[in-house]
């Protein structure tokens, strides 16, 4: 027993060993900032690029660039090739069933609109629910408020507890014969909760309803399978998963996607057109209207190459190692207090310091060389229920040490000596 026991730890060694080694792909975390080596801990605002993926933009516009489903010219078809190749590497990355299914959209925000605004209305009448988390980011809020104000629908929210899990007993409550759709984050920007999703979209589903999951905090940090999911729609964006900004994915299952009318009109998403009658495109082009970030989505194939040679649950028990080690130490500062202590989270550390607002500790740790976010994170309902203005947040990825952790626990006692 003794020797399994070593011999997993001793195989664990090696498995986080070589994921250190991959810290040398990112070439911009070797800068320095304001004289000190850069701490990036602003992963869930957006993460760093690896060289492979930095090549790729590149190489685009160095060789391939022009525009794709247009040409015939050799450089269209190329471009639209390489495209399409990063739609089937979405594709296989998510176990989706078919390619049709994957939706390039402009990120997570985008993504839910574009259900919000096509599906929502063939669903949702005066009096319908739609049911959401307390721990939502604006963007699983806002676009399902304006369905809301177009429809006469209700937005029904799911209570957390104190450590910032969502309540289940409350949720199935929610459950009704009025809830019309579930939108829910896999992992909460702002706690780091990982909810569990595939009991919740079990639920959900034993009543009919569907469900959709905004991944934009789960897909850089853990293998997502859709189809073991069963989630009806999910949603990420290229640029926290190692990708270009500007692009992102929805997924949907093809019966919904097929019943949902288009989400915006223009070139590329229709069959024929005449002043009289429009015929629209077969999915999954129906729902990608003009010209779309064709380099970002070149990119997010590569960033999805980059992450297929990634030991993912290597990478997770990694980024479980920084965040213990980081909130054991954190733990031993005065006053501070961790907002979001779910039993289940990925690597976030969102605190407060008592007397000091978090912008303050922001810019002092700054002057360090160490990148965090504060402020309410874009989901200002989580900091009204944990009675906060705004919290400092570090959030980490599998290229982050706890070399790095120890000069932020200095930085924070510094913060304290200077404002404290
Ligand atoms: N949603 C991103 C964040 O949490 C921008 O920082």
């Amino acid at each position: 027993m003794h020797t399994v026991t070593s011999q997993s730890d001793q195989d664990l060694k090696d498995r986080f060993l070589a994921i250190r080694g991959c810290r040398h792909h990112f070439p911009l975390l070797r800068q320095r900032v304001n004289g000190k080596p850069l701490v990036y801990f602003d992963n869930a605002a957006t993460s760093q690029k690896p060289q492979v993926v930095i090549d790729t933009l590149m190489r685009y516009y160095e060789e391939e660039n022009s525009n794709i489903h247009r040409g015939v010219h050799y450089l269209s078809e190329r471009a639209t090739q390489a495209y399409e190749a990063a739609r089937v590497k979405v594709q296989h990355f998510l176990n989706a069933a078919h390619h049709r299914e994957i939706i390039f959209v402009r990120g997570t925000t985008e993504g839910i609109n574009l259900v919000s605004s096509t599906y929502g209305p063939m669903k949702v009448g005066p009096g319908d629910e739609i049911l959401i988390s307390t721990m939502e980011h604006h963007s699983n809020i806002v676009p399902w408020q304006i369905l809301c104000e177009k429809t006469g629908g209700v937005l029904r929210v799911i209570p957390i507890n104190d450590a910032g899990e969502i309540i289940l007993g409350e949720y199935e409550k929610l459950l009704t014969p009025r809830t019309k759709i579930v939108a829910l984050t896999h992992v909460s920007n702002a706690l780091g909760t990982i909810n569990p999703v595939r009991k919740m979209i079990d639920l959900a589903h034993a009543q009919g309803i569907p469900v959709l999951i905004d991944g934009a905090q789960a897909v850089p940090h853990m293998k997502v399978d859709v189809r073991e999911l069963d989630a009806d729609f999910y949603t990420f964006s290229a640029h926290k998963m190692f990708g270009p900004t500007g692009v992102g994915i929805l997924y949907g299952k093809t019966k919904l996607l097929d019943a949902m009318p288009p989400y915006q009109g223009g070139g590329d998403m229709i069959k024929s057109v005449t002043f009289e009658k429009t015929i629209y495109n077969d999915l999954p082009y129906k729902f990608e209207a003009g010209t779309p970030s064709i380099a970002g989505g070149i990119g997010l194939g590569a960033a999805i190459d980059y992450m297929n040679e990634l030991d993912m649950a290597g990478v997770a028990a990694f980024e479980q190692e920084l965040l213990s080690y980081a909130t054991r130490l954190v733990g031993e500062i005065p006053g501070l207090r961790i907002i979001g202590t779910a039993r289940e989270k990925a690597g976030v550390l969102s605190f407060v310091i008592e007397g000091i607002h978090p912008h303050d500790i922001g810019t002092i740790l700054d002057d360090e060389g160490i990148a965090i976010r504060t402020g309410h994170h874009c989901a200002q309902p989580v900091m009204q229920r944990f009675g906060v203005p705004a919290t400092a947040r570090a959030s980490f990825a599998f290229y982050n040490t706890k070399e790095e952790i120890d000069v932020f626990i200095g930085a924070l006692r510094k913060v304290i000596e200077v404002l404290g």
